[in-house]
């Protein structure tokens, strides 16, 4: 995996948020097991709800062009250290494995890495349904 190529993606994609409301702005990247990568970024809305974070907008892209499997997210934003919320854990959750790697991004050469299970432990998933 090239992980600098990720998360100069997440980086480049942060420029596209459309956040006028929090003025907040966060870019994302996924790799796919098929070693394509997807980015977005945060989209607000004036009516507050609808908006999207920018993990969640990557993901969207990255599962309606057929993809499962993540095997890796970057995310950055306009903190020093921009974890992914709730929301957005819950939906990595649902396309990763044990080997997802999710990348917090300072800058290009200040990051951290953790496992899906660092980030949401003793979580709700698609096994629980079988
Ligand atoms: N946001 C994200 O895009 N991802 C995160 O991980 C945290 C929050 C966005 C949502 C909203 O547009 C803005 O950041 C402030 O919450």
């Amino acid at each position: 995996m090239n992980k600098k190529q990720l998360i100069e993606k997440a980086i480049e994609a942060k420029k596209n948020s459309y956040s006028p409301y929090s003025k907040f702005k966060v870019g994302a990247s996924v790799l796919t097991e098929n070693n394509k990568i997807y980015t977005g970024c945060n989209i607000e809305s004036a009516a507050f709800s609808p908006t999207i974070c920018a993990e969640r907008t990557a993901i969207a892209k990255a599962i309606s062009e057929g993809e499962r499997k993540i095997s890796a997210i970057a995310v950055v934003g306009d903190s020093e250290w921009t974890y992914p919320c709730g929301v957005c854990r819950q939906v990595i959750r649902e396309f990763a494995d044990n080997n997802t790697l999710i990348i917090i991004v300072k800058s290009i050469d200040e990051y951290r890495e953790y496992s899906l299970e660092d980030l949401l432990p003793y979580s709700f998933g698609p096994e629980d349904l079988k």
